[in-house]
């Protein structure tokens, strides 16, 4: 990652016309060149990104190609991010899994967020020889608000407070990480969180995430709790915590 220079990578993703924008007539405007990166707006006007996903492309290919090799990263010591960026009823909820529940597993419609979570558990299975522990916290901004969505509702009005810590970096202080040791109990929270996030609809999309959110697994290699002991920053700072965290935020109404 970090030796291939910017360590951002760029996907558009353009879905289908939804049933609604086929009613009203719509047409696609946009068109694909095989083989490069690259998308054309009418007839000339063309953008190339990292990656560039047509109607066409399946929810596995999408994670195959831009997210599963962030996971690779983790276990070697990096901290990522996935931002699903775009206006209303672009697809972000879709992409990312920020609608998923479990009764959905199976289906090849399923988004980023329950894969990662498949991988990131085969991973932990393969690596025998290490241990990590996983905790995981999922919050969403509402309203220049930040809300906690895994806490149970008696506890709503625990406050969230974000602060810059210098050797630690940016810390959501107040906010609920639970422990999860299988896979399910990861699954159990992204459900949680997602059936506590606010819903609303606008114009473009009758199921619209009226809020941005983060969902954050943090992977903790057990040697760093044990190190950490003896030698309370200097490798947590190095190797610390491993978050992943995936952020949808949108634009417009
Ligand atoms: N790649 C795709 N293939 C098929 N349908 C899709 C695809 N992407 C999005 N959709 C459909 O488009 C509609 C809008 O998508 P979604 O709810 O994910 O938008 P959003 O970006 O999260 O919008 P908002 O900001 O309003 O929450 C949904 O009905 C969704 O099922
Ligand atoms: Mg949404």
């Amino acid at each position: 990652l970090a030796t291939q220079g910017i360590p951002v990578r760029v996907a558009l993703r353009c879905r289908p016309l939804v049933p609604k924008e086929i009613g009203e007539g719509c047409q696609v405007c946009l068109s694909f060149v095989p083989g490069k990166p690259q998308v054309v707006i009418g007839t000339d006007k063309s953008f190339t990104y990292d990656f560039v996903f047509d109607p066409s492309t399946e929810q596995e290919e999408v994670f195959n190609t831009a997210v599963a090799p962030l996971i690779k990263g983790i276990f070697n010591g990096y901290n990522s991010t996935v931002l699903a960026y775009g206006q209303t009823g672009s697809g972000k909820t879709y992409s990312m899994g920020g609608a998923y529940s479990a009764d959905q597993e199976n289906e090849p419609t399923i988004g980023v967020i329950p894969r990662v979570i498949q991988l990131l558990f085969k991973e932990m299975e393969e690596k025998r020889d290490s241990e990590f522990t996983l905790r995981v916290s999922y919050l969403e901004i509402y309203n220049e608000e930040i809300l906690d969505l895994l806490c149970s509702p008696c506890e709503k009005a625990t406050q969230i407070h974000i602060r810059e810590d210098p050797k630690a970096g940016i810390k959501t202080v107040g906010l609920t990480e639970k422990t999860v040791s299988v896979a399910s109990d990861m699954v159990s929270c992204l459900e949680q969180g997602n059936n506590a996030r606010t819903v609303a609809a606008t114009a473009m999309n009758s199921q619209s995430s009226r809020s941005h959110a983060i969902f954050t697994p943090c992977l903790v290699p057990d040697f760093c709790g044990i190190a950490s002991r003896f030698s309370p920053f200097s490798l947590m700072l190095t190797i610390g915590m491993l978050y992943i965290a995936f952020i949808m935020f949108r634009y417009g109404p």
